[in-house]
């Protein structure tokens, strides 16, 4: 199906819980300690008979868990915490459990299960900051007291002279996002309504990826369905798209990278519309997670997968997200992921190439010039290319200004479907018919019959 909404990338692969945990092994004791430390559990919790001071996760001195709860738990994950079932033996996992479940300490867990933890405010500002947590906290710090507003203004204003701002920007915008949640007191209408789509829009995946805080997931399906309703988040099909897109986001957030349950619970949506939008956001979060975890959905000898390997109806956004892997893996060699797109399931190879086109924008900041000269690596192909780039700057900018330019200097070949791709994300933005193709008047009038195709064909 062609009713596919903006998928949008983000390149930069980030390292948060890479940091060695453990501690000083000598501290603690026992067979389960050993463990702990080579499975790296310490990156992500506090634990003090192991020295170890992560705080991803909850500090494990403070919870209350018995042996089988910790055991079920590190088992299968969830939450925001991997699985180690395959990783680990039984043995291994009993030696561990025990050794954490040890701890006396009172129901921390009384949220329930923190995603990867609300957003804490603190003093930072800005102007102290030189590293990029740093600095996604001072701007959080703002929105929790103030309110989105003020945060997203001066966020913008960094933006363009910050180029240390520019670089993280979706996920400053996704802790703003986070950070807002809070102010409007977990109310996730509030927050959207009062949010914009800056940087590919990371203030809508923010809020929406902490909405699920303190679900187990068995409620999962019946959570997702009440988060993106109301007449606030459903007034344009552009908040409501960031709103199930960014669900599927938090699904494999909390789920701990659980990609087949994540899609299964985007399934469980009311409306077709609806499950392919949360798919986009779960493929993104596969391909390029918020919290810098490598998914077990990719591998390293097969760059397409699991494209190849999830089913029909999950492909089209799989692969519409593919080359942010492929690249991230050949160090952005762009002829050589022309190449492996050509590798795709039989059909899909296009979306592929669309998918190229969406990260030559990215990459280049919406760079015209170079934008093309990456699309005409794909031969007969680059109009797919330069249609992908097109709907990507779209999205990005909310608006059609700077993918006109695009469209008008590809080649003649290629501008009609170029202009057709911008329609799409135009429409996306709005509910009524007449309203979809008035937008387009006023990209072009020349290619208006494309464009207004495009943005009634969803
Ligand atoms: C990538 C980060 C991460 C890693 C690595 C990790 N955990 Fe976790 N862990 C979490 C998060 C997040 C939660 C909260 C899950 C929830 O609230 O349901 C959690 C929850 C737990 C709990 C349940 C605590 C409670 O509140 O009941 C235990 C026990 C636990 N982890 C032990 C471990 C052990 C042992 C390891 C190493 C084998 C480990 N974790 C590795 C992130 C991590």
């Amino acid at each position: 199906m062609r009713s596919a909404l903006p998928l949008i990338a983000l390149v930069v692969l980030l390292t948060a819980c890479g940091g060695k945990g453990g501690g000083d092994e000598s501290q603690s004791s026992g067979l389960g300690a050993g463990v702990y430390a080579d499975a790296g559990c310490g990156s992500c919790h506090t634990f003090e008979a192991a020295g170890s001071k992560g705080s991803i996760g909850p500090n494990l001195d403070e919870t209350d868990t018995s042996v089988e709860e910790a055991v079920d738990q590190i088992s299968r994950g969830g939450n925001g915490m991997p699985a180690f079932g395959d990783d680990l033996s039984e043995e291994e996992i009993q030696q561990v459990a025990e050794f954490v479940s040890g701890g006396e300490g009172s129901a921390a867990g009384a949220e329930g299960g923190a995603v990867v933890g609300p957003f804490r405010p603190s003093s930072q500002r800005l102007a102290g900051c030189l590293d990029a947590d740093c600095r996604r906290q001072a701007f959080g710090n703002i929105a929790f007291r103030e309110g989105p507003k003020p945060a997203l203004d001066l966020f913008e204003e960094k933006q363009k002279d910050d180029s240390a701002v520019e670089s993280d920007c979706h996920r400053i915008a996704h802790t703003i996002g986070s950070a807002s949640l809070q102010h409007f007191d977990g109310s996730v209408a509030g927050a959207l309504s009062a949010g914009r789509a800056t940087c590919w829009s990371g203030y809508y995946h923010g809020v929406v990826e902490h909405a699920f805080n303190g679900t187990r997931r068995p409620a999962l399906g019946e959570k997702s369905r009440s988060i993106c309703v109301g007449d606030d988040i459903r007034r344009t099909s552009f908040i409501a798209y960031q709103c199930v897109h960014g669900l599927g986001h938090g699904l494999m957030i909390h789920t701990g990278y659980d990609l087949p349950e994540s899609l299964r619970v985007c399934d469980e949506l009311s409306t077709d519309w609806d499950q392919t939008s949360c798919h986009a956001g779960v493929f993104m979060e596969n391909v390029s997670s918020s919290y810098g975890i490598k998914s077990k959905w990719l591998r390293d000898n097969d760059l397409i997968y699991p494209c190849n390997f999830v089913k029909e109806r999950h492909k089209l956004y799989c692969y519409l997200m593919a080359t942010s892997r492929i690249l991230a893996a050949n160090g952005y060699d762009w002829k050589k992921t022309v190449a492996t797109c050509h590798e795709s399931d039989e059909g899909w190879v296009a979306t592929c190439m669309q998918s190229l086109g969406r990260d030559a924008s990215g990459t280049t900041r919406q760079n015209t010039t170079r934008i093309l000269e990456i699309c005409s690596l794909a031969k007969g192909m680059a109009r797919e290319c330069v249609y992908g780039a097109a709907r990507d700057i779209v999205s990005n900018d909310a608006g059609p200004k700077r993918a006109i330019p695009l469209c008008e200097g590809s080649p003649q070949s290629m501008r009609a479907y170029c202009f057709e791709g911008i329609g799409t994300i135009l429409g996306g933005m709005r509910v009524q018919r007449d309203e979809r193709r008035t937008a387009c008047r006023r990209v072009t009038q020349r290619y208006f019959e494309d464009c207004a195709r495009g943005a009634v064909a969803l």
